[in-house]
């Protein structure tokens, strides 16, 4: 079927690169984008990530070489199929000051594929004026057959939690396990395959800039997520009369048509917008080494800027295992009100500010404002600990981190996953106790 048999091991390295690849020799035109005759009768077709007229070094397009035009396709017709995927703005429930908590999203009991298993908890801004984001979960327990998904609503940051994805793209194949991320881009079409049985994650879904590597000021030219280690795949296509069903989500709502062949025909490209893989433990991480901790914008793999600087309509910033040595420091992440509001969720291990209840497959939102911060326990252990060199390992957390206030769905605020003790954790704290001279009374 695909083509060649194992193109997950062959990969383009660089993000945003110019890549050029082809799975049949002869089959990218050289010169020219759109030659008159394409080699054996291929199709020449533009894939605009960006405006024709963005700025050059914020101008994304690749040029598809494929069997048919993606054009031949009969009407799309809403999606008949009860689904739990949304788009902001939620109209469901009044968005919660809340902090929220949620355990772990269960495996489904019935056969369920990747996009049957998309279930969104919570998103912001406005998908039709291209602002904020739409945060979902999967659990799936079978491979998508002859079936293809995409959004044309954002470019989809995935991130496995339990169990690896194989990607057929138009572009190529990616296998993506837990701790690897892959982003596809808005429009592109995907089948998700399992490849070692179920599998449970987080996608995260921009509908603003497209996600890029954010700056990195006096750190200088090299460090936090580098670029070299981003993968996209060679091309690779299918050449299978079968009939397939493509599921589009488009302003929000799930639309399907049915191709007699496979949507996976590109035979080459080549362009600077492509799906690519990315493993975090490849992420350099830079952090104190003397005192304080430094705010989590240290620990940003990718940003979606808004038109605002240093303003995110999107971060996805992780947690990853590092050395912990900064002196006379509360070496937990700090308690913290914050004007951006933060979804987090754990890959696995703990994460350092939570005991216990933040569970791998679990999530929690803190909303603009909402203080937040290390438990009770975790706060003793920090302030009573000895402050050798320690390094935290064998733990990945992430954060998906918005300007724009996140509402939750109704789904979300409505599940049994919902905690409502959460608040609990941040109860039993001792008050500070002042020299008796101190106040009033
Ligand atoms: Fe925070």
């Amino acid at each position: 079927m695909v083509q060649p048999p194992s193109p997950s091991e062959r990969v383009l390295p660089g993000f945003g690169n110019l890549h050029s690849t082809e799975a049949v020799a002869g089959a990218l035109p050289i010169g020219r984008n759109s030659p008159q005759r394409v080699a054996h009768g291929l199709y020449a077709e533009q894939f605009s990530a960006t405006a024709f007229t963005a700025p050059r070094n914020e101008n994304y397009r690749s040029w598809l070489y494929r069997m048919r035009p993606t054009a031949a396709h009969a009407r799309f017709q809403p999606h008949q199929q009860e689904s739990l995927l949304r788009s902001g703005p939620f109209a469901e429930r009044a968005p919660s000051p809340n902090r929220l908590r949620w355990n772990p999203l269960p495996l489904p009991g019935e056969p369920v594929d990747f996009v049957d298993g998309l279930v969104t908890y919570a998103g912001n801004g406005d998908v039709a004026t291209g602002v904020g984001c739409g945060i979902h979960l999967y659990a799936a327990n079978r491979s998508m057959v002859d079936r293809a998904f995409f959004s044309a609503d954002g470019e989809l940051l995935i991130v496995p939690q339990a169990g690896s994805l194989r990607l057929v793209t138009e572009m190529g194949v990616l296998t993506v396990a837990p701790l690897q991320i892959a982003l596809v881009p808005r429009g592109i079409r995907f089948r998700v395959e399992l490849v070692d049985g179920p599998v449970r994650g987080y996608v995260c879904e921009n509908y603003g800039s497209l996600f890029r590597l954010p700056d990195l000021g006096p750190i200088g030219s090299n460090g936090l997520a580098n670029p070299r280690d981003f993968e996209a795949p060679v091309a690779a296509f299918e050449d299978v009369e079968r009939p397939c069903e493509i599921v589009q989500k488009f302003q929000g709502r799930l639309w399907t048509t049915t191709l007699p062949h496979s949507p996976f025909d590109v035979v080459a490209w080549h362009g600077n917008v492509a799906p690519y893989r990315y493993d975090l433990s490849r992420f350099n991480t830079i952090n104190t080494v003397s005192y304080d901790h430094p705010d989590p914008s240290i620990f940003t793999v990718l940003t979606s800027p808004s038109d605002t600087p240093g303003t995110a309509n999107l971060d996805f910033v992780i947690f990853p295992p590092r050395w912990m040595v900064a002196e006379d420091t509360f070496r937990p992440p700090w308690f913290h009100r914050n004007v951006m509001s933060e979804f987090m969720a754990l890959i696995h291990g703990e994460y350092d500010a939570k005991a216990g209840g933040f569970a791998p497959g679990g999530a929690s939102l803190h909303n603009c404002m909402s203080g937040h911060g290390p438990d009770v326990a975790s706060h003793d252990k920090a302030v009573a600990a000895t402050l050798a060199p320690v390094r935290i390992d064998g733990t990945m957390a992430f954060m998906f981190e918005s300007r724009y206030p996140i509402a939750a769905t109704a789904w979300a605020m409505d599940t049994d996953l919902l905690q409502d003790d959460y608040d609990d954790c941040w109860t039993g704290f001792r008050k500070a106790q002042l020299p008796a001279t101190h106040g009033d009374s």
